[in-house]
């Protein structure tokens, strides 16, 4: 109970005396193996550094078409020796959407099924065709959805991808505090917990003995991270791939051109020359509207969570801590007087790293321009923005029936 003690959360053990043994246990158990030191973060002093921001080079869809030949063969040439991987990050809870499914089991078809994970299944299958080869497919899932998310895949055969070549593997998850910082329990003799952002793949999956098999067995010297819900994106594109490989980068970045100098997305830039990504509320009036000598706009690139990253890389810096972000959110959990509540107002944090944040752990990033029309069309939300209705509008522009 030192762990307890340090971090200042006796209160965890409040009904102790009420729970029987196979309930103590599983709550001392789960004390001992959750990790606290997210709680660190409140303690943390942020040290006061000079950050310097300046614009960085992206390549722009013009210039990907001059080269687009040069490009896909040498993509393709990666891919069919087995050098790239996949990697879906899928452990997220979706909240927005408010299903009670994993995100990716969400049907976007209107005359016939058509599910997230099919969308990028199917895109994933194209280039497996496209190449000749099977490419390792690894997925993320969290304690909240992987069960689901299995069995939902195994169901549906996979949509046709060889099984042998996916390899699931289950994120950490964090403990959940109250807006004072002291861990909520959701049960008498359980913590809230959420999962720890999708900034950790890549512990996690060296975690899981046969995900680790699969990387080390392929030599995997690329793998390109992408997020469950872009139901557009393009999964192992050769010409992503080819370019960030003949750039000599350590990370390619998927970007789209911003539709105003405002829109709320994170822009590429470097960081005391690093490169990084600057979040819009960061992106001052002046930045947001600077332009180059060519009257470009120099921060105009915005990520889409579709990276491609240099495995040397990811093993030098796996060890390097990544930031934690707090978000304040309704988290279910008993009250005061130990019934259980649904709040209507957030009502505590919960701890997450971002895989954003790995890119600022690279020497050099290629920001790679996608066409936003064709290539993204994320499903945050049930209506409006970024959702289920603005997808399936961009899904039949690009010719898929619904
Ligand atoms: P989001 O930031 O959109 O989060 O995830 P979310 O949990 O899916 O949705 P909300 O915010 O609760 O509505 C972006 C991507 O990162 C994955 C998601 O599955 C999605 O592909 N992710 C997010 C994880 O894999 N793990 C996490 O802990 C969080």
């Amino acid at each position: 109970m030192d762990k307890l003690k340090k971090y200042n959360q006796m209160h965890i053990l409040k009904y102790e005396q009420e729970l029987n043994a196979n309930e103590k246990k599983e709550l001392y158990n789960q004390i001992e193996t959750l990790d606290f030191s997210y709680l660190e973060c409140f303690n943390k002093k942020e040290e006061k550094k000079e950050i310097q921001i300046t614009p960085i080079k992206a390549l722009t869809i013009n210039e990907i078409n001059r080269n687009k030949n040069e490009y896909k063969k040498i993509g393709l040439e990666a891919i069919k020796r087995g050098e790239v991987g996949m990697l879906l990050l899928a452990g997220g809870m979706g909240t927005r959407l408010g299903s009670n499914d994993p995100k990716g089991m969400y049907n976007v078809g209107l005359t016939h099924n058509l599910y997230i994970f099919e969308c990028l299944f199917n895109e994933a299958l194209r280039v497996v065709k496209e190449a000749g080869v099977m490419i390792p497919f690894f997925i993320m899932t969290s304690d909240v959805n992987d069960e689901k998310t299995k069995t939902f895949l195994r169901e549906k055969n996979y949509f046709g991808y060889d099984e042998k070549y996916i390899k699931f593997f289950i994120q950490e998850m964090a403990p959940c505090t109250d807006l004072n910082g002291k861990i909520l329990l959701d049960k008498k003799n359980r913590i809230a917990t959420s999962p720890n952002g999708n900034g950790g793949w890549f512990n996690s999956l060296l975690n899981n003995a046969e995900a680790k098999k699969m990387l080390e067995d392929f030599n995997l010297k690329w793998i390109n991270v992408f997020a469950v819900d872009n139901v557009l994106q393009k999964v192992a594109d050769p010409v992503f791939v080819g370019a960030t490989i003949k750039s000599g980068a350590e990370v390619g970045a998927k970007v789209i051109r911003k539709v105003d100098p405002y829109e709320k997305v994170g822009v590429m830039c470097n960081k005391n020359g690093r490169p990084s990504v600057i979040e819009y509320m960061d992106l001052s009036d002046e930045m947001a509207h600077e332009t180059g000598e060519d009257g470009e706009r120099l921060y105009n690139f915005g990520v889409i969570l579709n990276y491609l990253f240099n495995v040397d890389l990811l093993y030098k810096i796996k060890d390097d801590k990544l930031p934690i972000h707090v978000v304040t959110k309704k988290i279910e959990c008993l009250d005061e007087n130990g019934n259980a509540i649904k709040p209507e107002q957030p009502n505590g944090h919960k701890f997450e790293m971002l895989c954003v944040d790995m890119v600022e752990l690279s020497s050099s990033c290629l920001p790679y321009e996608v066409e936003r029309e064709r290539e993204f069309a994320p499903i945050k939300n049930k209506t409006g923005v970024d959702s289920v209705e603005s997808a399936r509008v961009l899904l039949q522009k690009n010719g898929i029936k619904l």
